[in-house]
């Protein structure tokens, strides 16, 4: 989705920005676009007439381009732009298509001030007319020109660029990160939010940096303030003031961000996708990592553990999510309700937002999510908070808002995940929910021995994903040629490996744009058989476990209407060769754990079957990384 990325300071800002931008690429966006504020020397005759005194004016500079950041280096090379202020954008297009006209920065009615912005402003149609009736004319069609326009207003009326954005902001509904700056404030940048996330870098000798992703600036600083919903601040080279946008001085804490330059690096690996599937032994290592007690067959996650007597008592869990993380939270209620014997709800976030969901005080929430930011999974733990429902958290990205926002929760630790496609996001997911399996089944029927024999199970994973990385990995080059040009995909598993199979049907259709769809492989002869013939691959996720023969006889359903088979299977299972075209093994496991090692090959599936046919893996078309819009 959008990025924003903002320097002032003493160096040349325009390296500094499009630098930051290429770290915000992935995720997703269709054009790019810069401001600066470039200081002119000028000669002014003293009033004697005879000598000159040099004075500075400062010009307000935009380029902006539908396209890639590297269009933006291309057009910025050719024009030398010199300041040591600026602010620079991606945009994914929400109101107007992808253009020229329509990328970020806006400008106001006299062209002053430049804006980038990520969000959306819903109320934009009814200022835009207001605007229109007293004079302006709007060059594009977005909503950000309109809050420009505003801004504008206000700064034509005298007042200091703050307070007009301020002014401006009181007046809009809908969400915002916005950065702005004004020909006419050299020194400063303005920055505020709304229901998308900014943080502000502290640098040395006076730099300071904003941001919509702290990735934009992590080679710069780990000095970072956060700004919550409803707040803004004025970034200049003398320091930061921060306020409230109904005008309230408040003073933010300076946080340090833990993360390091190599961990938004690709190290090697041709796309972010695939390092990020290849780092999953380590990352699943790091979810469990300090959390299990083996040999009392019990799990501490620390983040939860002012909330145990709600967790004890709780008659239902909750759990909301979209996407990847959706999946995920299916495969945990299957867990949860397995061996803790909890009811366990799960619904996407975005339906459960509107519904009026039937929430109390005795239910838990938990809310999952890779980014922390997605909109509608935000809006919804809102939701069962204001219900009275106690929200807990399961997040990969520190500090994001939904990390902060809930009462409390449990860290993935999977570092950042950059290719847009999730991978290992999902399996450290799965970790934390297994952990939270044998917590909550601890507290209620699992006894010591089966905690512990799941716990050291659990702790094998990593070495068997390993090893299914390294036993599968040239044999699905091998069957992703074979496949690519297939138009339709079919994914079937059962019980755990349900959720596997859409989460391997999205994978694939998100990255190589080929129609796929996951189904419970039972379900098949009530609709989806209609579809198999000769031309349709069907990947059937099919481990040893209590249902296996069951998928046996959905195999043979599918090989009797010519299908072609790719089976996941338990490594040593001679009876599947017999029956499948193409056999994926992946070691042995607890039927619970499965998700983790059988999702693996799909991932890669994904991947080489997106590369054999040229797509862009780690930036796929129309997708964003963190959706911060509903
Ligand atoms: C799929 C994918 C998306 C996300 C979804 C939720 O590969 O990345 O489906 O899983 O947008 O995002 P988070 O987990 O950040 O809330």
């Amino acid at each position: 989705m959008c990025g924003i990325v903002g320097y002032v300071g003493n160096r040349e800002a325009t390296p500094i920005l499009l630098s930051g931008l290429k770290r915000l690429e992935y995720r997703g966006y269709d054009s790019a676009g810069l401001a600066l504020l470039e200081e002119l020397p000028r000669a002014v005759s003293t009033s004697n007439g005879h000598s000159a005194e040099l004075v500075t004016s400062t010009r307000l500079i935009i380029e902006k381009c539908k396209g890639k950041v590297t269009d933006l280096e291309e057009i910025a090379a050719n024009k030398p732009l010199h300041s040591t202020i600026g602010i620079g954008h991606t945009r994914w297009a929400t109101h107007g298509a992808p253009s020229d006209v329509n990328s970020h920065p806006h400008t106001d009615q006299n062209d002053k001030i430049a804006i980038i912005h990520n969000g959306i402003i819903e109320n934009y149609a009814h200022i835009r007319d207001r605007l229109i009736a007293r004079g302006h004319s709007f060059r594009s069609e977005t909503d950000t020109e309109v809050l420009a326009h505003l801004i504008g207003e206000f700064y034509s009326q005298n007042h200091n660029l703050t307070e007009s954005v301020r002014l401006a902001l009181n007046e809009v509904v809908g969400a915002f990160g916005i950065a702005v700056i004004a020909a006419d404030d050299p020194n400063e940048i303005v920055c505020a939010r709304k229901g998308s996330p900014l943080v502000i870098g502290v640098g040395n000798d006076n730099e300071y940096f904003v941001a919509s992703d702290a990735a934009a600036i992590i080679a710069h600083t780990r000095q970072v303030i956060y700004l919550s919903d409803n707040e803004m601040a004025t970034v200049s080279r003398s320091g930061i003031k921060t306020r409230t946008i109904s005008n309230i001085e408040i003073t933010k804490p300076v946080e340090v961000i833990d993360m390091e330059l190599e961990a938004i690096e690709k190290g090697g690996f041709a796309h972010f996708m695939l390092k990020e599937i290849h780092e999953q032994p380590r990352t699943i290592t790091d979810a469990m990592r300090g959390r299990v007690i083996e040999e009392e067959g019990n799990v501490i996650l620390g983040g939860l553990q002012n909330h145990l007597k709600d967790l004890r008592r709780a008659k239902r869990l909750i759990i909301t999510a979209c996407g990847t993380s959706f999946h995920a939270g299916l495969i945990g209620k299957y867990m949860i309700e397995q061996y803790a014997r909890v009811p366990v709800e799960i619904e996407y976030a975005s339906e459960f937002r509107y519904r009026n969901p039937i929430v109390d005080d005795e239910d838990v929430m938990f809310a999952i999510s890779q980014s922390g930011e997605t909109a509608d999974t935000l809006a919804a733990i809102r939701e069962g908070k204001r219900k009275g429902s106690l929200a807990l958290g399961i997040v990969n990205v520190v500090g994001s808002t939904i990390a902060r926002e809930s009462d409390a929760g449990v860290y993935i630790h999977a570092g950042p995940e950059i290719g847009v496609a999730s991978t290992k996001a999902f399996t450290s997911q799965l970790t934390v929910l297994a952990l939270l399996t044998i917590m909550l089944g601890r507290m209620r029927h699992l006894s010591v021995v089966d905690g512990r024999s799941m716990i050291r199970e659990l702790l094998q994973i990593p070495d068997k994903v390993q090893q299914t990385l390294d036993s599968t990995e040239r044999q699905i080059t091998e069957i992703a040629e074979i496949f690519k040009d297939a138009a339709n995909f079919l994914y079937l598993g059962r019980g755990y490996n349900y959720p596997v199979a859409l989460e391997g049907a999205l994978k694939l259709k998100e990255i190589s744009y080929i129609h796929a769809e996951g189904y419970p492989a039972a379900e098949m002869k009530h609709g989806p058989i209609a579809l198999i013939d000769e031309n349709m691959p069907v990947v059937v996720i099919a481990p040893q476990d209590d249902v296996y023969e069951k998928v046996l006889s959905n195999i043979q359903e599918v090989r009797a209407r010519k299908g072609h088979v790719i089976a996941i299977a338990t490594e040593g299972d001679e009876k599947i060769k017999e029956l499948a075209e193409q056999v994926i093994f992946i070691p042995k496991t607890l039927p619970v754990f499965t998700p983790l090692l059988s999702v693996v090959p799909l991932q890669l599936l994904s991947y080489y079957i997106a590369t054999a046919r040229g797509c862009n893996v780690d930036q796929p078309r129309n997708l964003a990384k963190s959706v911060t819009v509903e």
